[in-house]
């Protein structure tokens, strides 16, 4: 396993593969790495083969970060990741440093970016309102640096994935993107490394995100009628919110492909959540 940290290195290294045909990989991270990132190793492996190169990046993305958001604070432990990029099977780990992303000459400073302007408009893009603008940027910076022909994300962030995979089909970039299922605790709790902001006892409060999707679908499914969002929204916050350290942030109900919203929830449709556990914000998503 390599460590690359310069773009122009990974650049030139991409070059090289794609001039002698060898399959790239990729799955672009934050670091603090879990068995969710694990997973989507593991299906890059599987699309590329033993011939073919997995390229994790690592990079903690200012231009997502609001400023009063945990840009600072966001866990790092770049050793531990290694090891588990290592025992993933991982062939180059991807580490470029700010100014590599980011120069700030002066006179020159970073001026283009990349909007989604539909998908992104709800939910995590309302509550977090330059957030998707950085994602798509620095997804696309990292395909042009990295030029994969597979691409794996987590439905875990399930309208980030149908974001990436818009902005790839209407910029053109030829790659196919793969969504991999969520990696859960045996409580439910979906992994992320946000959760290491938690207290035990908050930990334990926040498989109410999980609970409330297994609520929905169960109530969905047992009627034979569609069910009004808002009488599913409002028993769903009260499930969520009999837990002290919890305060919803907001539940949707939408069209897993147009990302409309629907009044009335049926099998198929899909429900998003996010939640403050504490200080802490944390999303989940499922199907119906
Ligand atoms: P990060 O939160 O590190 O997540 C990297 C990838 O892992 C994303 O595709 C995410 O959906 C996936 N992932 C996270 N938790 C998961 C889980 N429990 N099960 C399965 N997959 C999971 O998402 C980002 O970083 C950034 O926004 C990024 C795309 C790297 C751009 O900066």
């Amino acid at each position: 396993m390599r460590v690359v940290t310069s773009v122009a290195a990974m650049q030139r290294l991409a070059m090289e593969w794609n001039q002698s045909g060898s399959p790239v990989g990729f799955v672009p991270t934050m670091g603090y790495l879990h068995a969710g990132h694990v997973s989507l190793v593991r299906k890059a492996r599987e699309r590329v083969g033993k011939r073919g190169v997995v390229v994790v990046s690592i990079f903690v993305n200012p231009t997502q970060f609001a400023p009063t958001e945990d840009l600072a604070s966001y866990p790092r432990d770049l050793q531990r990741d290694k090891k588990l990029c290592r025992g993933a099977g991982v062939d180059i780990v991807f580490v470029p440093g700010n100014p590599q992303m980011y120069p700030a000459k002066p006179g020159a400073n970073f001026s283009t970016y990349v909007v989604e302007d539909a998908l992104s408009r709800g939910m995590e893009g309302l509550s977090r309102p330059t957030h998707f603008r950085g994602v798509a940027t620095v997804v696309a910076k990292l395909f042009n640096i990295v030029r994969p022909d597979i691409a794996v994300f987590g439905a875990k962030d399930f309208q980030q994935a149908a974001i990436v995979k818009r902005m790839t089909r209407d910029l053109n970039f030829p790659v196919s993107i793969i969504v991999a299922p969520t990696v859960r605790e045996p409580d439910g709790l979906a992994l992320s490394s946000r959760n290491k902001y938690l207290s035990a006892d908050e930990r334990a409060q926040a498989a109410a995100l999980w609970q409330a999707i297994r609520q929905a679908r169960q109530t969905v499914r047992a009627s034979t009628q569609p069910i009004p969002a808002s009488r599913l929204n409002s028993e769903l916050k009260w499930l969520i919110e009999t837990r002290p350290a919890a305060r919803v942030d907001y539940i949707e109900f939408f069209d897993p492909d147009t990302f409309q919203p629907l009044a009335k929830v049926e099998r198929g449709a899909h429900i998003a959540l996010a939640v403050f556990v504490g200080k802490t914000r944390l999303i989940d998503n499922g199907r119906i």
